[in-house]
């Protein structure tokens, strides 16, 4: 995704790292053992729990495994390279954690985490999760959902837009003093996606709390966009009757729109969004509308046009 010293546009193509010889001899064993079910799925990857609650899924997704998800990241507060978060992060101090609410809301507050999330009941919840470089995974993150989290602070009549905003701290955060991006990191949604079921605030990933690469202690996640909407390592969240600035619009408003809903239809201007890949896997997939999730979240943009708004 980034903007400055921009790589050739085959590397923003993102062949994963995977390099690594094991982990390719792997993909390639998945291939081969399952040739006659669905050849691209490698073999390591987690089937999906029968009685797990899975949301827009195909029949061949399979999880993406653990390390995988904790070491190939996107989290420039800690550098540009899919391992600085995982090799960088363990400077985070997620505990202990305040959330601001704030802006058009009757009930402003500073929460301690555990106090932000009561009296909610955290759920697992499987997901697709696609980068706009490409990639995907499918993630079994742990949250609740944003709305009921919203409804909590009780937004005004003129709230329209919810904007959510990362920790910005040197000493914390490596990263940060290199201006990649406008620090602090800024995300924002619609009243209404926020308000969507599917919206969920993570705090965590494979039964357990969120490792720090991941956005510990609390992120967003909207499985239907592209993953920069989700916001790591939320310190504040505002809501306002502005469409907020975000980090990746204010970095390059020609590739990174506010809406970023996955649209195979519009490219990316330096890559095609046909295509991804699936962590691990060998051979590409096509992207999905929305996906996968229109069905559930394309009634939200009616009338709107998509490739403008993208
Ligand atoms: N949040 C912050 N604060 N900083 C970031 O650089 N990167 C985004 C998003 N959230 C990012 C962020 C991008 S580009 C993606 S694809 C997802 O986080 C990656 O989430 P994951 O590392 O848990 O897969």
């Amino acid at each position: 995704m980034r903007i400055r010293n921009e790589p050739p546009s085959s590397e923003l193509t993102p062949e994963p790292r995977y390099h690594d010889r094991r982990r390719f001899l792997n993909s390639l064993g998945a291939a081969a053992l399952t040739a006659f079910a669905a050849p691209w799925v490698r073999a390591d990857a987690p089937r999906v729990p029968p009685t797990a609650k899975a949301y827009g899924l195909q029949k061949d997704d399979r999880m993406t495994p653990w390390e995988d998800v904790t070491t190939y990241n996107n989290f420039y507060e800690f550098g540009t390279e899919k391992s600085d978060p995982a090799d960088y992060s363990a400077t985070l101090q997620p505990k202990p954690w305040t959330v601001r609410v704030e802006g058009l809301v009757e009930k402003p507050a500073n929460y301690q985490l555990e106090d932000f999330l009561k009296p909610h009941t955290l759920e697992d919840r499987i997901y697709r999760h696609r980068c706009v470089e490409a990639w995907s995974m499918v993630v079994p993150w742990r949250g609740v959902p944003l709305a009921s989290v919203l409804k909590r602070a009780a937004p005004t009549g003129g709230a329209k837009y919810v904007e959510f905003t990362t920790l910005n701290d040197p000493k914390q955060m490596r990263g940060v003093s290199d201006p990649v991006l406008e620090w602090p990191y800024v995300e924002g949604l619609r009243l209404d996606e926020a308000m969507h079921p599917l919206a969920l605030l993570v705090t965590g990933v494979y039964g357990q709390d969120l490792p720090n690469q991941n956005g510990a202690p609390l992120r967003l996640v909207v499985p239907w966009k592209y993953g920069f909407k989700g916001c790591k390592s939320i310190v504040r969240i505002r809501l306002t009757n502005q469409q907020p600035k975000t980090a990746w619009n204010i970095a390059g408003p020609t590739e990174y729109g506010f809406y970023a809903n996955v649209n195979p239809a519009v490219d990316h201007p330096r890559w095609s969004q046909a295509k991804e890949r699936r962590i691990g896997e060998f051979l590409k997939r096509p992207t999905l509308p929305f996906n996968g999730y229109a069905d559930e979240v394309a009634s939200l943009y009616a009338g709107l046009d998509l490739a403008k708004n993208y």
